[in-house]
C-alpha cells in the first residue's frame, strides 16, 4: 500500500526527464522505504527488548546490592548447664544476635554482650566448603575450624530458629567448647569467596578442638579469649586459645 500510493503521487508529479529517473528509482525507493520502516520497527522493539532486560536486570542489581539486607535478630537468655540455681529469666545472661542467611552461608554479628563476658565477633558458617570463621573484633583476627554440624543449623532451620526467636525471648543453656590455635593460614584465599572476604588483611589462624589435640599442653602460657554465640537452640560459649 505504501508502494502504491508513493508510486501514483511520483507519477502524477513527474514529467520529463524525472520520469525517467522516476522509472526506477520509486521502485527502488519504495521497496528501500518499505524495508526499513519494517527494519526500524524491528530495531524499535528490539530496542526496546534492550532496554526492559536492563530495566529488569538493573533493578535485581539494584535490589540485591543497594537495598538494606535481611538482617534476623534474635535474643537468648541461658544458665550454665550444671546450674540449678533458680532466678527470675529477667537477670539471666543474655546473648544477641544479627544474622544474615543466604545461599550457603550464614553470617551472624555478635556484639559485645551488655552483660557477662564475651568478645565480640562475626562468625561465618560456609555451609557448601564446610568450614567456620570466627572473626574476633577485639583482635581483628580470624580463626578458623571446619564446621561442626552437630551444633550449627542448616540454613533453613536456623532462619526457622530466628523466626521464632523473634517473637518471644527463649531461655537455654550454655555448652563449652575449647579451641587451641594450631597454624597461621598465609593464603586466605584458599578458604573460598565468603570467609576470604572476612578475613582478607587479618591475620588468620587454625583451630582444632583440644580433645583431638595430642601430647600436652602448656596451658599457663596461653593467651585465651571467649566468644558467646548461637546457632542452635543453645549457647556456646568458644573459648580460643592461642599458645
Ligand atoms: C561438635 O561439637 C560438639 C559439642 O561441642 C562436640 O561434642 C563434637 O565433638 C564436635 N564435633 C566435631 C566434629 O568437632
Amino acid at each position: 500500500m505504501v508502494k502504491i500510493a508513493f508510486n501514483s503521487a511520483l507519477a502524477q508529479k513527474a514529467l520529463g526527464k524525472v520520469e525517467l529517473v522516476s522509472e526506477k528509482d520509486p521502485e527502488t525507493a519504495s521497496v528501500y522505504n518499505h524495508e526499513s520502516s519494517t527494519g526500524r520497527c524491528l530495531l524499535t522493539l528490539l530496542g526496546l527488548a534492550f532496554i526492559l532486560t536492563g530495566l529488569i536486570v538493573g533493578g535485581a542489581c539494584v535490589y540485591r546490592y543497594f537495598t538494606p539486607k535481611k538482617l534476623y535478630h534474635g535474643a537468648m537468655h541461658f544458665t550454665e548447664m550444671d546450674n540449678e540455681d533458680v532466678r527470675e529469666p529477667y537477670y539471666l545472661p543474655r546473648i544477641d544476635e544479627e544474622v544474615e542467611i543466604r545461599d550457603n552461608i550464614a553470617i551472624i554479628n555478635v556484639p559485645t554482650p551488655r552483660f557477662g563476658e564475651g568478645d565480640p565477633a562475626y562468625i561465618l558458617h560456609d555451609f557448601q566448603r564446610k568450614l567456620t570463621a570466627y572473626l574476633d573484633l577485639n583482635m581483628r583476627t580470624c580463626f578458623v575450624i571446619p564446621l561442626n554440624t552437630s551444633v550449627v543449623l542448616p540454613p533453613q532451620d536456623l532462619m526457622d530458629l530466628f523466626m521464632q526467636l523473634m517473637s518471644g525471648s527463649y531461655k537455654t543453656y550454655l555448652v563449652h567448647e575449647d579451641l587451641v590455635v594450631t597454624e597461621r593460614i598465609d593464603d586466605v584465599a584458599q578458604l573460598g569467596f565468603y570467609i576470604y572476604h572476612l578475613c582478607d588483611g587479618k591475620e588468620t589462624y587454625r583451630m582444632q578442638r583440644r580433645s583431638e589435640l595430642m601430647g600436652i599442653q602448656k596451658r599457663s602460657a596461653e593467651d585465651c579469649f571467649t566468644i558467646r554465640h548461637f546457632e542452635n537452640k543453645f549457647v556456646t560459649a568458644t573459648k580460643i586459645c592461642k599458645p
